[in-house]
């Protein structure tokens, strides 16, 4: 047999003496050590996560992956506008839009149209303005989100717009420009409202603290209802997502 073959029979041994460790250390964590005497404090609740918190402190841990995992990288445009700073955004339509666009009431059409009262308008509403036939194509309205799609990046949003123009990749500065767009729209709709916190939260394998309000959604587990093992990966967050 050669070195191989030897190696195998090693590594099935290493296995299967990991996996009866296993087996020996699964019912300890699930039940507890305690299990033996478990008559005596029936009534109190016994998730696995109250028995992961007594024997290995997870439970502090799984609590701060929580926070920390929370997908903060997803933009918000209602909170975005609802701190829009105005003057910001008509420095950055001087800067990046003026020299093809003005926003004044009956404003000229330049190399693009006139921009007044442009928010909650159709798309290609300006009647004397040349559009592109991908534009006079394009459905629906100007509202907040459109926007923020189009100057995101005009050319994916509208392909084949005629409006040269990389996009306003910060969010911020996006949100700024449209608010200075709402700014010159008379009437204009009223910003889309922020994003309730519980929605930014991570949807699966979380724990919720018991003191929110949130309700926990599909795949959400809430600290007292666990009452089986976890599947493989269920207590991962804590260890996949450092903290910060
Ligand atoms: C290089 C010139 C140019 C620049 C710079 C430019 N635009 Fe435009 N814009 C256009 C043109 C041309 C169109 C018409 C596009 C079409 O018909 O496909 C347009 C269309 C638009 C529309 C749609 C208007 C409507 O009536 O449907 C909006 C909104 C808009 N631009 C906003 C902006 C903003 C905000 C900026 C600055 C952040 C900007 N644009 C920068 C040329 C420009």
């Amino acid at each position: 047999m050669g070195e191989l073959g030897l190696n195998k029979i090693f590594g099935a041994l290493l296995a299967t003496a990991l996996g009866m460790m296993a087996l020996i250390e699964l019912p300890k964590v699930i039940f507890g050590d305690s299990a033996a005497h478990h008559g005596d404090d029936h009534g109190e609740v016994h998730s696995l996560s109250e028995k992961m918190c007594a024997q290995f402190h997870y439970c502090v841990e799984i609590a701060e992956a929580a926070s920390a995992g929370a997908v903060e990288d997803v933009f918000d445009l209602g909170a975005a506008l609802a701190i829009a700073d105005l003057s910001r955004g008509e420095r950055l339509f001087a800067g990046q839009c003026a020299t093809c666009h003005t926003i004044t009431p009956g404003g000229a059409n330049g190399t693009g149209p006139n921009l007044h009262n442009t928010v909650g308008a159709s798309k290609a509403h300006i009647a004397g303005f040349n559009y592109s036939a991908a534009m006079n194509a394009a459905e629906g309205e100007w509202s907040y989100e459109n926007l923020d799609a189009w100057l995101k990046a005009p050319a994916s949003y509208v392909r084949g717009t005629s409006m040269s123009f990389a996009g306003v990749k910060r969010d911020q500065d996006r949100a700024n420009v449209i608010a200075y767009l709402a700014a010159n729209t008379e009437n204009a709709p009223a910003f889309p409202e922020p994003r309730p916190a519980a929605e930014e939260a991570p949807a699966d394998g979380e724990a919720v603290p018991a003191d929110t309000a949130a309700e926990p959604g599909e795949g959400e587990t809430e600290a007292t209802d666990i009452e089986l093992p976890p599947a493989e990966g269920e207590i991962a967050p804590a260890e996949e997502v450092e903290p910060t």
